[in-house]
């Protein structure tokens, strides 16, 4: 199965979300048999292109026009194009993506590759895109009216830009977690079976033993184990951040991202959703938007600086955060601007 549409109908494919449900979360689950054909025999989380398919971008961007470039450091870097070639497939790249609210635009041709399994921060001051780059890597910008995306999205081999693309599928195979937690007006329980069984998982041992490893893998086990049947609302903020991660891992992505995940959390929390990505990462591809700039620093394996809607730089983390190639994002992290 691919992420081109499938033979079943857009009807059937949204049926039934649950009441106050957020509308991305009511077209992530699929568990049933096959849901990750996807990545079926391959072993890995998903497979490299072929051919045909464009080769990924180099690691850098192109610099916003306005851009001054920092001197030239003492230790040339090797180039993008180099350290992309040694590199693995990544889990997938963008190229070209340019997207418009109406007229306006608000990313502006950006291509960049997301390595397998890492995690890559997105940065930049209020407005600059973050948020509309990341919605619209699994398609969620189409449920803005006036929103249009023009460019690639790459992954697993299919530009999921393409009108054919199963958006249904592709949301479970890219999960949404927001800035604010929003789990269903349900149990706890519930809130994690909730996509399993809306797509097909029916025994309560499958949907019980599902339950409790998401829960464990969101370090909430314990927390909660005695008091599944209660709301998901009754929970503590981070523990319900915690429980909408658990939710989107439910339905077995293969890439997370996750818009300011920390942002209404205590630093308690903070950390434990911290812990939580670091050890996600084994498993995901994960792309978190952050103000934070220690959670950058600390989260993530690559930053992207973004301004005015350019990818200005693009880089390991800690090259970013100790050496950046451009001068507006040594201003960015060191609080000149934002
Ligand atoms: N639904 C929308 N309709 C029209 N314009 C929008 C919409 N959403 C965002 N924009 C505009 O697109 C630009 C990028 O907004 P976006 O929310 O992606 O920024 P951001 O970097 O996530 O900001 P913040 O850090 O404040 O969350 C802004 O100029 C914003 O006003
Ligand atoms: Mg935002």
């Amino acid at each position: 199965m691919t992420l081109i549409a499938s033979d079943k109908t857009e009807t059937q494919r949204n049926a039934a979300p649950a009441a106050g449900q957020h509308p991305a979360n009511a077209t992530l689950p699929a568990h049933s048999p096959g849901a990750n054909a996807l990545n079926a025999g391959t072993g890995t989380v998903l497979p490299p292109a072929p051919s045909a398919t464009p080769a990924p971008p180099a690691s850098g961007s192109k610099p916003a026009s306005a851009e001054t470039p920092k001197p030239a450091p003492s230790k040339p870097e090797a180039s993008g194009a180099a350290r992309t070639q040694a590199a693995p497939p990544p889990a997938f790249y963008t190229k070209d993506l340019s997207v418009f609210y109406g007229e306006k635009q608000a990313i502006k041709q950006v291509s960049m590759a997301f390595p397998d399994r890492q995690v890559v921060a997105l940065i930049g001051p209020s407005g600059c895109g973050k948020s509309t780059f990341l919605r619209s890597l699994n398609r969620m910008n189409d449920l803005i009216p006036g929103a249009s995306i023009e460019g690639e999205i790459w992954i697993g081999g299919h530009n999921i830009c393409d009108s054919k693309t199963d958006v249904v599928r592709l949301r479970q195979k890219i999960g949404m977690v927001w800035q604010r937690p929003n789990p269903f007006h349900k149990s706890i329980y519930e809130n994690v079976a909730f996509g399993p069984r809306y797509h097909g998982v029916k025994s309560k041992a499958a949907l019980d033993e599902l339950v409790e490893e998401c829960l464990r893998k969101t370090a909430l086990w314990d927390e909660v184990k005695d008091r599944l049947h209660q709301s998901g609302l009754a929970l503590s903020g981070g523990q319900q951040q915690r429980l909408c991660i658990a939710r989107s891992i439910a339905v077995k992505p293969d890439i997370l991202l996750m818009d300011e995940p920390a942002s209404a959390l205590d630093p308690v929390s903070t950390a434990k959703v911290e812990e939580l990505i670091a050890e996600l990462k084994r498993d995901y591809t994960i792309v978190i938007v952050t103000h934070n700039m220690h959670q950058a620093a600390r989260v993530s394996d690559k930053t992207a600086f973004f301004f005015l809607g350019d990818l200005v730089e693009y880089d390991e983390t800690n090259k970013i955060f100790t050496n950046p190639s451009r001068k507006s994002t040594d201003d960015y992290i060191s609080g000149r601007f934002g």
